[in-house]
């Protein structure tokens, strides 16, 4: 199975990508991650992305598409993924139809609010990338499933926060009616609790 988790930043795209891929054994593909990843790394991708990340805008759509495509060749893609974040712009999504199919795209929806009180509590473990919000934690600096230190991202400013919201509005939304256009949009409640929010993504695709 193919899928894309889209919506806004703060939807619960990630939370909901890496339960379902752990459940269905695919790998959950998020391109924040990777993008992070290679800024952890300094390599030259990472420096070039790091400008439009800290300013929450969106990296180049050819950057993008370049390490999607390699990824997707990865032996662990054969039998379907969750794309996380990925495809953000019409054109990514064009680029992507060109050499995948996908079956079906979740569209999570959640208020501005409900998303700047979720960022603003938001901690990722530096060691797992566990996400968690500081009202479910006991330690707010300690992964409470590895142990590892918990970092607010540098993103997850309120300012930064209110800027991928905009950007998000003027570039991303606009693949709702895109893959609404396809038949393959999924629309799923992001703005209630985590177990609810799940049990809709999976009545949504049929699998509960
Ligand atoms: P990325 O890492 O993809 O960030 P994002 O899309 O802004 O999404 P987030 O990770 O912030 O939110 P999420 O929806 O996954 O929510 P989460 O589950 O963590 O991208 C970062 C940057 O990289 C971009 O700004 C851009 O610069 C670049 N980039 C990435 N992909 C790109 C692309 N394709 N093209 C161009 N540029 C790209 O949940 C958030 C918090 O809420 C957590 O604390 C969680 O525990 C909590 N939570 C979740 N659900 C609930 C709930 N139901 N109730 C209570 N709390 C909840």
């Amino acid at each position: 199975m193919n899928l894309i988790f889209l919506g806004p930043p703060g939807a619960g795209k990630g939370t909901h990508a890496v339960r379902l891929a752990h459940e269905l054994n695919i790998p959950q593909i998020s391109t924040g991650d990777m993008l992070r990843q290679h800024v952890r790394e300094k390599t030259a991708l990472g420096q070039e992305a790091s400008r439009f990340m800290d300013a929450g805008e969106l990296v180049p759509d050819d950057v993008i598409i370049g390490m999607v495509r390699q990824r997707l060749q990865q032996p662990d893609c054969a039998n379907g993924y969750i794309f996380d974040g990925f495809p953000r712009t019409v054109a990514q999504a064009e680029a992507l139809s060109s050499f995948t199919d996908i079956d079906a795209v979740i569209n999570l929806i959640a208020d501005d609010e409900v998303i700047i009180r979720r960022l603003s509590g938001r901690r990722v473990c530096s060691a797992c990338s566990g996400t968690f919000h500081i009202s479910r934690l006991e330690n707010p600096t300690v992964c409470p499933d590895c142990g590892g230190t918990l970092i607010h991202r540098a993103d997850d400013a309120e300012e930064t926060v209110l800027n991928r919201l905009e950007v998000y509005h003027r570039q991303t939304e606009a693949l709702i009616a895109y893959y609404r256009n396809k038949g393959l949009l999924l629309d799923v409640q992001g703005g209630g609790g985590v177990e609810e929010n799940y049990a809709g993504v999976k009545r949504a695709l049929k699998l509960a």
